[in-house]
């Protein structure tokens, strides 16, 4: 692993980090879809708080421990917060924050948030689990997104992924090798990567490899395994899942060249034809109104 920034509060061989052998239990609840009859559900009180409501003291039954973040965490943590007007506004970043040290939204990192946000850990669950981003158990060294939406799926997405699978013997978001270990790859299939002109397109750590083959793939999976770093087609060089989500959370850390990179332009030349085009053809958009139109009336929506 490069260390570009340090990562706080964990280690590769971090006894937070699970198993890829998806015969072990995993931190996340077991969800059952079983049906359950309403005489079967037990009398509960009815809730006292109103658990989206800001000034509200919320309720925390569950003492979690949240020891694996560490000092430079919390400070990490201080210094998102102070970015926003609203310390709730803070979550995103803060749950990327929580992925650098974990690999993962555990249920500690859940309450951290929780406790540093006030919110409740439901609220924060709430959103861990709706963005695919965040991620349920412990990602690999390297986490691979294939594009199996549309156009790359009909260009070779679905062969790429299927391959991939074949290749690491798992399946969708499950880990190949020990996940945080040396050459332990996640795979996922991912929706449109917003690179459809450059189909079949597939990330590494969200760097993008453009044009992909079955065979390219495989290739590019064997040198991430083998502990190599192939230069992504476009945008930043390609760190690690663990430095990939501090850096989602904000820090970049030296060299300043990296951080060059991340902010740097990443466009393919394939996108910006139309735009080239345009300008040889000196064709312009239409001017936007002195006076924009007003916004129509809700009910005039419909
Ligand atoms: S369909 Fe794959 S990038 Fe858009």
């Amino acid at each position: 692993m490069r260390s570009e920034e340090p990562l706080a509060g964990s280690s590769i061989n971090s006894a937070n980090n699970k198993s890829a052998n998806h015969d072990e239990p995993v931190d996340s609840p077991a969800f059952t879809a079983r049906p359950v009859a309403a005489e079967e559900i037990p009398d509960q009180a009815a809730p006292t708080t109103l658990s989206t409501a800001q000034d509200v003291p919320v309720e925390r039954p569950l003492q979690v421990d949240t020891g694996v973040f560490d000092e430079l965490t919390r400070q990490r943590a201080q210094e998102i917060i102070a970015r926003y007007p609203q310390p709730r506004s803070a979550l995103l970043p803060l749950l990327h924050l929580v992925q650098s040290v974990e690999g993962y939204v555990s249920q500690a990192g859940i309450s951290f948030a929780a406790e540093l946000l006030e919110l409740t850990t439901a609220e924060v669950s709430t959103v861990a689990t709706f963005y695919t981003m965040f991620k349920r158990r412990p990602a690999g060294e390297h986490l691979v997104s294939v594009c199996t939406n549309t156009l790359c799926a009909a260009l070779g997405g679905d062969e790429i992924y299927a391959g991939l699978c074949k290749k690491l013997g798992v399946g969708h978001e499950e880990t190949a090798g020990r996940p945080g270990s040396s050459g332990s790859i996640t795979v996922e299939h991912a929706e449109c990567l917003a690179a459809c002109d450059l189909a079949p397109v597939l990330q590494v750590n969200y760097e993008f490899y453009d044009n992909q083959t079955p065979e390219s793939a495989v290739a590019l999976v064997e040198a991430l395994q083998r502990g190599e770093r192939p230069a992504p087609t476009r945008g930043a060089p390609l760190t690690d899942w663990r430095h990939t989500e501090l850096q989602l959370a904000g820090f970049f850390g030296e060299p300043q060249e990296l951080r060059d990179a991340v902010d740097g332009p990443s466009a393919a030349p394939e996108t910006l034809a139309g735009n080239r085009l345009a300008e040889e053809k000196g064709w312009t958009a239409p001017a936007m109104p002195g006076n924009p139109p007003p916004l129509p009336a809700v009910a005039d929506k419909k």
